[in-house]
C-alpha cells in the first residue's frame, strides 16, 4: 500500500481545517478507504476531540518520530469506522520538535499501511504549516467567504508551489482543491460575503466542495462526531459530496465516469438552485 497524502490548510486560522480533516477523512473512511488523519497543529491537538478519541491517545507523533512507541502503539481506531485512525500530536510547546527527518520517519511508516493520510495544519505559515506541507501529493485549501481569508489561501498557494517535497524533486505539482467552508447563500445574496464565483476569479482553483455555515458543524464537534457522519444533515451531505467529488477527480482517467451528476446533484442539495444557475450562467 502506498498512500496518497492530503493536506488540509489554509493560511487564515478558524475556517474550518480540523472539522474538514474530521468530516473528509470520515467521508473517505466510509467509501471503504483505510483513512489515518494526522494532527500537525501542535501543542494545541484539537482534532482527537473533534474526533471524539481525546481519552484514548496514549502515544502521538513525536513517540513514533523518536522511537519511543511504535506506529501501532500509536494509532486510534474509529470505533464507528472501523478503517479510520487517528494519530494525535504532541502537546510539547517546542514546535522545532517536528523535524523533517522525524516527519519523513512517520509519513513512510504511515504510507506504508494507508489509503490516504489526512495532515491538518496549524493557522500560519509558520513552521508548523510547512512540515503539513511536506509530503503532500494533494492539498485541500480551506476558505471563508471573506476577503482575508480568501488572501491568506493565495498565499499558501504559493508556499505549496515553493516548499513540497513534489515541488523540490521536481515532481508533478501537488494538486490543490479548493472547499468554501462557512458559506451562506442567504448572506452571498445580500452581499455581506463574497460569492462562489468571486472566490473562485480570485483564486483559479477547482472547486471541490460548499459546506454551509450551520450550528450542526459545532453540534458535530462538541459531540466528537465528524460532521460527515450524520448523511441527514447538510454539511455532512455536503462534506460526502466533496469527497466522492474527490474520488471521482483523481479515479485515473480510465476508470473515470463520463461526468459527475453525483457530485452535482449533492451540491445543489447543499447550495441552491439559484446559485447553481448563476454560477453556470458566469462559467
Ligand atoms: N461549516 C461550518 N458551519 C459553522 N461553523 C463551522 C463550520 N466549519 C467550522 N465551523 C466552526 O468554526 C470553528 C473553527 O473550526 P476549526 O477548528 O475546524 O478551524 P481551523 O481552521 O482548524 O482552526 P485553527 O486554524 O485554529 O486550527 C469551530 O468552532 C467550528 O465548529
Ligand atoms: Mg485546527
Amino acid at each position: 500500500m502506498s498512500a496518497t497524502v492530503i493536506t488540509v490548510t489554509s493560511g487564515k486560522g478558524g475556517v474550518g481545517k480540523t472539522t474538514t480533516t474530521a468530516a473528509f477523512g470520515a467521508a473517505l473512511a466510509l467509501a471503504g478507504h483505510r483513512v489515518c488523519v494526522v494532527d500537525f497543529d501542535m501543542g494545541l491537538r484539537n482534532l482527537d476531540l473533534v474526533m471524539g478519541v481525546e481519552k484514548r491517545v496514549v502515544y502521538d507523533f513525536l513517540h513514533v518520530a523518536d522511537g519511543t512507541a511504535s506506529l501501532g502503539q500509536a494509532l486510534v481506531r474509529d470505533k464507528r469506522v472501523p478503517n479510520l485512525f487517528l494519530l494525535a500530536t504532541s502537546q510539547t510547546a517546542d514546535k522545532d520538535a517536528l523535524t523533517p527527518a522525524g516527519i519523513d520517519h512517520v509519513m513512510n511508516l504511515l504510507r506504508a499501511e494507508f489509503d490516504y493520510i489526512l495532515c491538518d495544519s496549524p493557522a500560519g505559515i509558520e513552521h508548523g504549516a510547512m512540515m503539513a506541507l511536506q509530503h503532500a501529493d494533494h492539498a485541500l485549501v480551506i476558505c471563508n467567504p471573506e476577503v482575508t481569508s480568501v488572501r491568506d489561501a493565495d498565499r499558501i498557494m504559493g508556499y505549496i508551489a515553493a516548499r513540497s517535497r513534489r515541488a523540490q524533486a521536481g515532481l508533478a505539482p501537488v494538486r490543490e482543491h479548493l472547499v468554501v467552508t462557512r458559506f451562506s447563500e442567504d448572506r452571498a445574496r445580500r452581499g455581506e460575503m463574497l460569492s462562489l464565483a468571486e472566490i473562485q476569479d480570485i483564486l483559479a482553483m477547482p472547486l471541490l466542495g460548499v459546506i454551509p455555515d450551520s450550528p450542526q458543524v459545532l453540534r458535530a464537534s462538541n459531540a466528537g462526531r465528524p460532521a460527515s457522519l450524520d448523511a441527514a444533515s447538510a454539511p455532512g451531505r455536503a462534506y460526502r459530496a466533496a469527497c466522492a467529488r474527490f474520488l471521482q477527480d483523481t479515479r485515473p482517467v480510465a476508470a473515470r465516469a463520463p461526468q459527475a451528476p453525483g457530485f452535482l446533484a449533492a451540491l445543489a442539495e447543499t447550495a441552491q438552485r439559484g446559485l447553481l444557475r448563476r454560477l453556470f450562467r458566469t462559467a
